[in-house]
């Protein structure tokens, strides 16, 4: 069968991996791709927003299959679009994909069906919001309600800081649209997980665990990226802890979803905080997260392409969904300067160190090919992620991978994994 991935990211290229390894894959496209998915699929240069020349090019090649990687596509409507033009496509529809498109309908969805999260109040005017910031506990937490390239949390220690942050979403329109409306949030503490899963629209298959780094500079310092490295399993994530949340957040959120008439079909990603209350969902995602994706995709030991088939067909009952007994960790490998200012275009050496290998993987995020040569074309450049037995040996493995590579103004995390010592 033929396939097309759309995306361009870290998490396109472990999903094209993963379906390169599937028997019944003859062809992999990708729109748009990079450098290093150029090595396994065919790259075409469409956009991931340019949905009619996607359907069109799908229908052209007759491909059998589409999967969508990233969120703004989902949000979009992209997979109503597949749907409409008789194609087979993979990812939750636009009134579904809502679920991280809004996090005002997130929210409000989670208190209606009782799924455990933080409280919160929603404003549309910077007037009422700012009035209600005059008499409220600190810290506190400011949402744009839409997508804001991960970018649209502020955690504000202060009522000033509060009032700024109003400001800057809802007045100075920082990410434009989605700040018109705002999530205002109790502030949470606890660990962080990453749990994805697949969704056929009444079943859910929970994937691995994993843990991110989402702050740019070692000890959690520093601006919010898009992550910085990750790792799976998580060893917060405990039997007592999967319990909980089987019972009370993940079927039940594709539950609520099906009773508000949001059919979901695809991967929902569960942000997760272990508080000292339980667990509680600080965000949905309606797609696997990156770099969450480069440690968990090569644990899972199923054809992704049944599972994906599943999910589309509403079967995934049927699937026995299985992670090899063993850990991963990816250190994203960026370019200094990220996540504000940096430079592109530098050429990068060692690559083939991880060619063929299923232990030791340099997912690319921003690569291009100039002259046959791999160069940096974006902040996060690669993840390098490898497996071990367990997370101290993967995580050894991963920091002895990234000394393979070089590009200058090479920059990357030092305490990927930390918490593993903690645990
Ligand atoms: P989100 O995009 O909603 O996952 O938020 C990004 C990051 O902000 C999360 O990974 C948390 O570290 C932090 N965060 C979000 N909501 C809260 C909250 N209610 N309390 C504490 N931290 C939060
Ligand atoms: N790594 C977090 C995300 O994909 O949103």
């Amino acid at each position: 069968m033929k396939v097309l991935i759309v995306g361009s990211g870290g998490r396109e290229h472990v999903i094209a991996w993963k379906v390169s390894k599937s028997s019944k894959v003859d062809k992999i496209y990708c729109a748009p791709g990079n450098a290093g998915i150029s090595q396994i699929a065919e790259c075409v240069n469409i956009g991931a927003m340019e949905f009619d020349k996607l359907v069109a090019f799908a229908k052209e090649k007759e491909i059998d299959l589409t999967i969508i990687g990233m969120d703004d596509p989902l949000v979009g409507g992209v997979v109503d679009e597949f749907e409409k033009a008789g194609l087979r496509v993979f990812g939750p529809r636009k009134n579904a994909a809502i679920l991280e498109g809004s996090k005002a309908f997130s929210k409000d969805l989670m208190k209606k069906y009782n799924i455990p999260t933080a409280s919160y109040e929603t404003f549309n005017s910077p007037e009422e919001a700012s009035k209600y910031l005059e008499t409220s506990k600190y810290p506190i937490v400011l949402k744009a309600d839409g997508l804001a390239l991960g970018k649209g949390v502020l955690i504000c220690n202060t009522k000033e800081e509060a009032l700024e942050g109003v400001k800057e979403l809802m007045l100075d329109k920082k990410f434009g649209s989605s700040g018109d409306t705002i999530v205002v949030e109790e502030f949470m503490t606890g660990r962080e997980v990453s749990v994805l899963s697949f969704v056929d629209g009444k079943n859910i298959k929970i994937m691995t665990s994993a843990q991110d780094h989402k702050r740019a500079m070692d000890g959690d310092k520093g601006l919010n990226t898009g992550g910085m490295g990750t790792f799976s399993p998580s060893p917060f994530y405990t039997a007592e802890v999967d319990e909980f949340c089987k019972k009370y957040v993940y079927q039940a959120t594709v539950d609520a979803m099906a009773k508000e008439g949001r059919e979901f079909k695809g991967v929902i990603f569960f942000g997760l905080m272990l508080t000292s209350e339980g667990p509680k969902v600080l965000e949905y995602n309606a797609r696997f997260g990156d770099p969450e994706a480069q440690v968990v995709l090569p644990r899972m030991k199923n054809d992704i392409i049944d599972v994906f088939n599943a999910c589309v067909d509403g079967t995934l009952d049927k699937i026995d969904l299985q992670f090899e007994d063993n850990a991963a960790v990816c250190v994203v490998l960026a370019s200094e300067g990220y996540p504000v200012k940096y430079e592109k275009g530098l050429e990068i050496s060692g690559l083939d160190k991880f060619e063929g290998s299923d232990e030791y993987f340099a997912f690319h995020a921003g690569t291009k090919l100039q002259d046959g040569k791999f160069v940096t074309n974006g902040g996060r450049v690669l993840g390098i992620t490898a497996k071990g037995k367990d997370l101290v040996t993967a995580r050894k493995n991963a920091y002895e991978a990234t000394k393979w590579v070089e590009f200058d103004n090479k920059y990357m995390r030092n305490d990927i994994g930390k918490a593993i010592d903690e645990a």
